[in-house]
């Protein structure tokens, strides 16, 4: 069996991470670094993406400057290919008679393209299931209707993640946005339905003045653990969220508005322009300046509101051992 993705145990084997937007995906290859490891990703000749080790193993070329002959990657230094498996399958240099050595491939990652992304299994590739799980209130939405933005996080994982699931920070920290969905007075946060079992958890967080009175507003909360996200906003309007580690230390994620209603791209478009512009740097903001950067349970005092964020890094903590060691602890006191 081929050994599992997870190189660096930066998260729990057999589960189903974002490499990237399938839009950015083009015929050119893209070199990457995911959960720790260097990935060289590309379509083939039939446009099927694939995931593969992104140095070439002649002398080590970087093939993210390579390029695609039929169904073959091209390394850009000294011609040789390499095919879907990983394997070599022509070197220029030594003729198309010459016997290639068994070493003189590249390894492949299981990868799968479903729901406006490429998604790589951090498990073997014999165990990588026919499907990537999704929220099933996306189910007939097509997720290429509309733009995402793009989030690069100078933080680890498991301090991103707590965004895709901290409701309550909306009113302070995007005060504006706040106004223009909701009171300013609606600042008391209680889940209703909360349902934390399985992969699956979901909860209405309301928001209400505190001492009552006023117009409560709801905001439905899911997320299919460990990383999809998604908020259920009036009209039709759901905001889907996604992350992987890029390493330890750094992670990306895509928000993506999702409409159903008419209008849905230019609706959808103009959502993300706002995200981008207003939302998420004022998140940035904040959370580049937490300390420890890691997040988790132990450093930091939560409470009922973030629930979901207390079950997370319970499960995490379980899950993958070792994930809020710090290698440097002087680099993160809270003090
Ligand atoms: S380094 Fe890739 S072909 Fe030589
Ligand atoms: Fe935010």
């Amino acid at each position: 069996m081929e050994p599992a993705v997870n190189l660096a145990a930066l998260v729990p084997n057999d589960t189903w991470w974002p490499l990237l937007p399938s839009r950015q995906l083009k015929r050119k290859p893209i070199a990457l670094e995911r959960l720790g490891a260097q990935v060289v990703v590309w379509r083939n000749g039939r446009g099927e993406a694939q995931a593969h080790g992104r140095f070439c193993p002649h002398r080590r070329a970087d093939l993210g400057q390579g390029s695609v002959h039929g169904h073959n990657l091209v390394c850009k230094f000294h011609g040789f290919e390499f095919d879907g498996t990983g394997q070599c399958r022509l070197m220029p240099c030594e003729g198309s008679a010459a016997k290639i050595p068994p070493g003189m491939a590249i390894r492949r990652f299981p990868c799968l393209e479903a729901h406006g992304f490429l998604w790589l299994w951090s498990g073997s590739p014999e165990t990588m299931p026919a499907a990537v799980p999704y929220l099933p209130a996306l189910a007939g939405i097509p997720p290429l209707a509309s733009a995402d933005t793009e989030m690069l996080w100078e933080m680890p994982l498991e301090r991103s993640v707590e965004q895709l699931m901290d409701m309550h920070h909306t009113p302070f920290t995007h005060p504006l946005v706040w106004l223009s969905i909701s009171s300013k007075r609606n600042t008391r946060m209680v889940y209703e339905d909360l349902q934390l079992e399985g992969d699956h958890w979901r909860g209405t967080a309301r928001f209400e003045p505190d001492g009552g009175g006023g117009k409560p507003f709801r905001l439905p909360h899911q997320l299919l653990f460990p990383n999809q996200s998604l908020l259920e906003f009036d009209y039709g309007i759901y905001l889907y969220a996604t992350l992987v580690p890029i390493n330890r230390e750094r992670s990306i994620g895509w928000v993506r508005y999702l409409v159903k209603a008419p209008f849905s791209r230019a609706l959808s478009g103009i959502s993300n322009w706002l995200e981008a512009r207003f939302v998420q740097p004022d998140d940035l903001a904040v959370l580049l300046a937490n300390r420890p950067a890691r997040g988790g349970l132990q450093h930091q005092c939560l409470v009922k509101a973030d629930s979901f964020i207390a079950h997370w890094h319970r499960r995490w903590s379980h899950l993958v051992p070792g994930a809020y060691d710090e290698a440097n602890p002087k680099a993160n006191t809270s003090s």
